[in-house]
């Protein structure tokens, strides 16, 4: 017993003690905090904060009414031994108090309709400012794709954004699709959660309001691989997304010095899975690599994007993400030095 209540002691000093830390009572931490829903830092992932702290305000008056009332009860009126063997006085139902405890409660719920339909219309009916940037995002076994309407670029598992200035919004809408299995699309610190469906476009859009880097999962089970179905949102201020936007649009750098990493990539399957813009890979079932060296991470966060970790992603890609669905090609150890030496050279 003594060692059990130990324990749960210990649990709750580490739960109290994350609680503060997510709450900002911690040290100073939004520059390792990138997954937070307590820090909404956009709109969408406001009102979603205030709306869980307002019912979470309301609950737990009640829970405090309802267990001291319950524990009063427990203390006042337990068992003792009566002499007289008389019993207490039998009340059978009371108008006034039923009326009440139905009433109040009913009151509550209709209260917290109201609020959440309003926060619903908050970010269902935002109009798109002209200044909006549109992304396509497809969610697929297991990785995101993300293509920029009207600007020619095609990138994975990392959306690039501008900061957007609450005078000036900028605000990203994203168009959410899926290419298999319904996934979702969910970055706690700048939207809530919205499926990505077979057959059927959802939007949903965030207008980050600080620059920075934000973690994002795929939150709805979609196979082997759905815990490594990361996602990262890059918030550049505008200056630097600018820059982003016309080094992404450039076709893919041309190295001599790789001809042979060039010619593997080209004469296998990988053509049939990947594009790289100004080459003969046309695939679309697997991330765009024009720009791989751009990101940071490999295979939808399972790896850094390192050329230590990309050659053994192409040596047996089921060792980093098992079930993923890229094939090894049983390439000769030349072949693959030459291979991600081209891959490299793709910034
Ligand atoms: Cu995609 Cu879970």
């Amino acid at each position: 017993m003594g060692r059990r209540l130990f324990f749960l002691g210990v649990f709750l000093a580490h739960a109290i003690q994350a609680v503060a830390n997510d709450w900002g009572m911690g040290e100073a931490n939004s520059k390792i905090d990138p997954a937070n829903i307590f820090r909404p830092l956009s709109t969408p992932a406001h009102e979603i904060s205030t709306i869980a702290i307002f019912t979470l305000a309301i609950t737990t008056v009640i829970f405090v009414i309802v267990s001291g009332l319950l524990t009063y009860s427990v203390v006042r009126f337990r068992a003792r031994r009566i002499d007289d063997g008389s019993e207490p006085p039998q009340v059978y139902g009371s108008g006034p108090v039923e009326f009440a405890w139905t009433a109040v409660p009913v009151l509550i719920v209709f209260v917290l309709i109201l609020t959440t339909a309003r926060s619903t219309y908050t970010v269902q009916a935002a109009r798109r400012p002209p200044g909006a940037v549109a992304v396509r995002v497809v969610g697929h076994q297991w990785w995101w794709e993300f293509e920029y309407a009207g600007l020619g670029i095609v990138t994975a598992n990392e959306l690039h954004v501008p900061v957007s200035d609450p005078r000036h919004p900028t605000p990203t809408f994203l168009d959410l699709e899926s290419a298999d299995v319904a996934h979702s699309f969910w970055v706690p610190r700048l939207a809530g959660k919205t499926d990505l469906i077979p057959n059927k476009a959802n939007v949903t859009w965030i207008d980050p309001q600080e620059p920075g880097v934000f973690l994002g999962q795929c939150a709805e089970f979609c196979g082997t691989q759905h815990a490594l179905m990361l996602l990262r949102v890059v918030v550049h201020p505008r200056d630097e997304w600018d820059r982003w936007v016309s080094a992404q649009r450039q076709p893919a750098a041309e190295d001599p010095s790789v001809a042979n990493g060039r010619h593997v990539f080209e004469s296998t399957a990988c053509v049939s899975c990947h594009v790289v813009r100004g080459t003969a890979a046309t695939g679309r079932f697997g991330p765009d690599l024009t720009h791989l060296m751009s990101r940071e991470t490999l295979a939808a966060g399972a790896a850094l994007n390192t050329a230590e970790n990309l050659k053994a992603w192409i040596r047996d890609p089921a060792a980093i993400k098992p079930g993923a669905l890229m094939p090894a090609m049983n390439l000769g150890a030349r072949d693959l030095d030459d291979l991600v030496a081209y891959l490299a050279t793709l910034s």
